[in-house]
């Protein structure tokens, strides 16, 4: 019996080390990374500056507490904030714990408005993570079995359907806020219609709801800008960030903005490691390599390279739908279960993962090489055509 807990239903390939958008496995077997860690490793493996960033850092002080002023701490909070045009953060550990943040401010934003019992509308095929609250906000039935009872206050629509909010807003005098991806990632990669996310901005100016963006997975450059929801020209009140903030150092951030950002007061909330100063340090010099290399547009433009190639090189393949996705957060769907093209692929050499119904991931490094990225898209091909040769 392992002395690990039956939680993930893992492949038989254990990763010795990596280097750039390469990973190696325990007996010398060479992988395209096509997934990086779930969007998490976006400047790649063994990236030589996080390396020194944090060999520096732990050298010289990796944590105090937040009982204490951590000035790394608030350095990374000034340069999230830029980016993110927001006013002021709260770090953490993981996106679930952002999220969790987020849901804390909204309940406080109820107070304010002498709500006893508020709710917060959240999507139908959403993911936001797996404490119990954030369980009970993630629009999947697989994820909450056997963890009833849930977390009451959400009131759930489908993604991308403006009327169904207006419809919830007629029933429920009781709503606080919107949580949303602005690009669903484990939900299949679903971008929603161009007009969607200015709308719920409209909703919430007129009801004084909260707008909280979930951009744990479409947001720091993965999709040509900053944060998915930069493609458009609305802000959200609250957001949350985690994954490729610290390219595999485990950080998290909820930002606030406007009076959103005035509601958590001292003793509201907290957490030991959160923000200290290895993983601010860390969030610093990923948010600088990405401004100094300017991996923004590499994003775009890479992306656009695989999924062109990919569209192509499948264009003939039955079982091909679409490529669909923004950046280098790219979906690929096809009309059955894609497990075995997964498996195809990494006979291949590529590791990806699925997402959704019929759908394979793609969430590569900004940092890969213009032939790595063609070669992801091959590979991916080969893979996909092979299984259309075999016998059903
Ligand atoms: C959109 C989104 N929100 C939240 C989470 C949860 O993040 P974590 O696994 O770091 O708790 C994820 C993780 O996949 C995610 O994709």
């Amino acid at each position: 019996m392992s002395a690990l807990m039956n939680i993930y239903a893992r492949l038989p390939i254990a990763i010795s080390h990596g280097e750039g958008a390469w990973l190696w496995d325990d007996s010398g077997r060479r992988f395209l990374d096509g997934f990086g860690g779930i969007a998490v490793t976006a400047l790649g493996h063994a990236h030589p500056r996080i390396a020194r960033a944090i060999a520096e850092q732990a050298g010289q002080l990796m944590h105090t507490s937040n009982a204490l002023d951590i000035p790394l701490q608030q350095q990374a909070g000034q340069a999230l904030c830029e980016i993110a045009a927001m006013d002021s953060a709260i770090f953490c550990n993981s996106g679930a714990e952002a999220n969790e943040a987020a849901l804390k401010i909204a309940r406080l934003h109820a107070r304010t408005r002498d709500i006893e019992s508020p709710k917060v509308i959240v999507m139908e095929n959403s993911f936001h993570g797996r404490t119990l609250a954030t369980l009970s906000a993630t629009g999947s039935e697989k994820v909450q079995a056997g963890f009833g009872p849930l977390v009451e206050g959400f009131v759930r629509v489908p993604f991308d359907d403006l009327d169904a909010i207006r419809a919830a807003a007629a029933q429920h005098d009781d709503i606080v806020a919107i949580l949303v991806e602005p690009i669903q990632g484990e939900g299949g990669i679903c971008p929603p219609s161009p007009d969607y996310l200015p709308g719920l901005r409209a909703l919430c100016d007129t009801h004084n709801w909260l707008l909280m963006f979930d951009e744990i997975q479409c947001g720091m450059g993965r999709t040509g800008q900053w944060f998915a929801h930069q493609h458009t020209t609305i802000k959200p009140d609250v957001m949350s960030v985690a994954k490729a903030l610290g390219n595999g150092f485990p950080v998290g951030a909820c930002l606030a903005r406007g009076g959103a950002a005035q509601l958590m007061q001292p003793g509201n909330h907290g957490t030991t490691y959160g923000g200290n100063p290895l993983a601010s340090r860390v969030a610093l010099e990923v948010i600088s390599i990405m401004r100094e290399e300017n991996l923004l547009e590499r994003a775009t433009l890479l992306g656009d390279l695989i999924s062109t190639t990919l569209r192509e090189q499948l264009a003939d393949n039955p079982l091909f739908v679409e490529v669909r996705g923004q950046g280098l957060m790219i979906g690929v769907v096809f009309n059955q279960d894609p497990t075995a093209v997964r498996d195809a692929a990494i006979d291949e050499g590529l590791l990806l993962v699925p997402a959704g119904q019929n759908t394979l991931r793609l969430l590569p490094a900004y940092t890969l090489s213009e032939d790595d990225a063609l070669e992801i898209a091959h590979r991916l091909s080969r893979a996909a055509n092979r299984v259309e040769g075999m016998p059903a």
